[in-house]
């Protein structure tokens, strides 16, 4: 492990070049200044605007779902999607250990608990087999619901993530969904442009949710999504995410108390022009994909995540695991990196050990606590080939 620093930099370098190298930038290389420029000379640059309807058409095409709402960022698209599909104040809601704090925070905001339950380690999301075993022993039926004998509340839903664009295994996970009567939530934040048996990320469950903050695939600067196939739930999220505004001509009549979570027109008319360049993108990152997984085939200690079986990734970040990896080695790893101008980064602090989630129900998470150890994110924008 003496050299792992010198390898793992050496071996970037001889994929992406010389110089510095964030971990994801966005890239601008069409049409964003036009469709930009358009919406200031036209005065439609807030939630209202031809750009909306563009951009929330153009995702439903690219997903093929039927319905997309367009929202001011990912966590504020999974807040609403728990609100809107029945997740009710003091529900538990099963969601991996390992993802951004955004999934956590999403649940805790709609006054329900996130339960954490532990991922594995060939798509680095939720593990359905440890998931399913700890679901018999936990839970006790009340007529169509599973309540937790422990904690005497419903656990309502569940929330797959894609981690870093790779498809977790939704199909078993759908099963035990069903099996024990969960709401399922796609957090598809990073997840644009991946497909498992061609069926796109987030197209799953009842809904899914989708980031294009600046560092995802592509960016409207600050913005999510949501798309499902439910008409009534599409309806209810629209009107919620625009202050449950009766439609009229002039006067304002609301009909609840609503949310104000529209994506404004400037920044969809950035995602329209983000959309043009999707395809683009995907190529150059499979490529970038394709050229990591060679370079660090040379070394047996070093694997690079995989795209999951019978997916398509959109490789939005790559990562390379290393097994027994001890904290002290990765740190000389990250601090060296930085110091070389390359900004390595390490997966999310796993939400089990942040300070204000340590009273929140789990499972066993041993594995959770690996991915954190063994993992570091490489530098995958969309731009180097
Ligand atoms: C897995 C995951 N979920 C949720 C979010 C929240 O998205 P946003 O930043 O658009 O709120 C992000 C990322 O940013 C994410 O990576």
């Amino acid at each position: 492990m003496k050299n792992f620093s010198n390898i793992i930099i050496e071996t970037i370098k001889k994929v992406v070049g010389k110089g510095s190298h964030n971990l994801h930038e966005p890239l601008f290389s069409g049409n964003e200044i036009k469709y930009l420029k358009k919406t200031i000379k036209t005065n439609f640059v807030s939630s209202i605007g031809l750009f909306v309807n563009k951009f929330e058409n153009k995702i439903k095409k690219f997903t093929k779902s039927r319905y997309c709402i367009s929202v001011v960022n990912c966590t504020e698209a999974l807040y609403l999607s728990l609100v809107a599909s029945g997740v009710k104040s003091g529900d538990e809601v099963l969601v991996p250990s390992i993802t951004f704090v955004g999934t956590a925070n999403a649940i805790v905001h709609s006054a329900a608990i996130p339960h954490f339950v532990d991922s594995e380690f060939e798509t680095l999301g939720i593990d359905p087999i440890k998931l399913e075993k700890y679901l018999q022993k936990i839970t006790v039926k009340k007529g169509v619901n599973y309540f937790n004998k422990k904690t005497k509340r419903r656990i309502s839903a569940i929330i797959p993530v894609h981690i870093f664009g790779n498809i977790c295994k939704i199909e078993k996970l759908l099963k035990i969904a069903k099996k024990y009567n969960l709401i399922v939530i796609e957090d598809a934040a990073e997840a644009l442009g991946s497909f498992y048996k061609k069926k796109h990320a987030g197209t799953f469950g009842l809904i899914g949710c989708i980031s294009f903050n600046g560092n995802k695939i592509i960016t409207t600067g600050g913005g999510g999504a949501i798309i499902t196939n439910n008409n009534f739930l599409a309806q209810k999220i629209r009107h919620l995410s625009t202050t449950a505004k009766i439609n009229h001509k002039y006067e304002y009549i609301h009909d609840t108390v609503g949310y104000n979570l529209r994506m404004p027109n400037i920044n969809a008319a950035l995602g329209c022009a983000q959309m043009e360049n999707l395809n683009k993108f995907l190529r150059s990152k499979r490529k970038l994909f394709l050229k990591y997984c060679s370079k660090f085939s040379e070394n047996t200690n070093i694997k690079i995540i995989k795209n999951p079986i019978n997916s398509k990734s959109n490789n939005w970040l790559n990562t390379i695991f290393i097994e027994n990896l001890s904290a002290k080695i990765k740190k000389q790893i990250l601090n060296k990196a930085h110091k070389n101008k390359i900004y390595l980064r390490p997966v999310w602090r796993p939400m089990h050990q942040l300070s204000h989630f340590r009273s929140m129900p789990r499972m066993n998470l041993d594995q959770a606590n690996i991915i954190y150890a063994s993992c570091i994110n490489l530098p995958s924008s969309s731009f180097y080939f």
